[in-house]
């Protein structure tokens, strides 16, 4: 997979994929991430890629012309089976969104600043927006580094186990169930006897059943309407 990111503050994702788990993808090969700052396609003498909003009103506006330049650019180049737009207005994003988008091959992620973006960009050139969360951030790169991180992490091989991905919250529709490791006490603070148990088929049905329990008491949404409120 590869991940083109525009943004006018490059260095602050660079810096968040330069390391851990991605920067481990990344030298395996696995993803590329270009992180491309928007000024490069300005044709301000400032390198400014804002104006004001027509109409008046506070703040300032992304530009359609370096957006577009800078989306041509990388088109040029391959083929992108999303541009997506981050913005507190999109889809929320959840793990069903991050499976579909890890199947894709190509992706740009564009972050907004400022007050907003010229409604040109959104009419013509993005598939799709998505938004991290019912809050307003400064600018998209967080949301478009968390966006990254929960698509990146579902390539296979990324994550060391195979299968961990898949067990993760959510991922069946569930939160996850509790995990331990050693020691087995600790200050007298003691970890289940069935994980010590060594029967894998009843350690398989308890946390089952722990990710049932632990979804209804704490995010009984993610159950459909049969199973809420259904507790204990
Ligand atoms: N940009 C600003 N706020 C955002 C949010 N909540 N999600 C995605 N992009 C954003």
């Amino acid at each position: 997979m590869r991940i083109d990111i525009l943004t006018v503050l490059p260095d602050l994702l660079t810096s968040w994929f330069g390391d851990s788990i991605i920067e481990r993808a990344r030298t395996k090969g696995l993803v590329q991430i270009e992180v491309h700052d928007l000024r490069k396609w300005s044709s301000d003498k400032h390198r400014r890629v804002d104006d004001y909003p027509f109409g008046g009103g506070a703040g300032m506006v992304m530009q359609v012309e370096p957006i577009h330049k800078a989306i041509e650019s990388l088109k040029s180049e391959r083929a992108y089976e999303e541009v997506i737009y981050l913005s507190p207005d999109g889809a929320m994003l959840d793990q069903s969104l991050a499976n579909q988008l890890s199947t894709n091959k190509n992706m740009i992620l564009l972050c907004g600043h400022y007050k907003g973006i010229d409604e040109r960009v959104r009419e013509h050139l993005i598939t799709r927006e998505v938004s991290i969360g019912n809050y307003v951030l400064t600018g998209g790169e967080l949301a478009a580094a968390v966006l990254s991180d929960a698509v990146i992490r579902l390539l296979p091989g990324v994550i060391g186990d195979e299968t961990s991905a898949l067990s993760d919250s959510f991922q069946d529709g569930l939160v996850a169930p509790p995990d331990y490791t050693r020691p087995a006490e600790y200050m007298g603070w003691k970890v289940p006897d069935i994980l010590l148990s060594g029967h894998q088929a009843r350690i398989d049905a308890w946390r089952s059943q722990q990710a049932l329990e632990r979804t209804r008491e704490r995010r009984p949404g993610l159950l459909g309407p049969a199973d809420e409120g259904e507790v204990g």
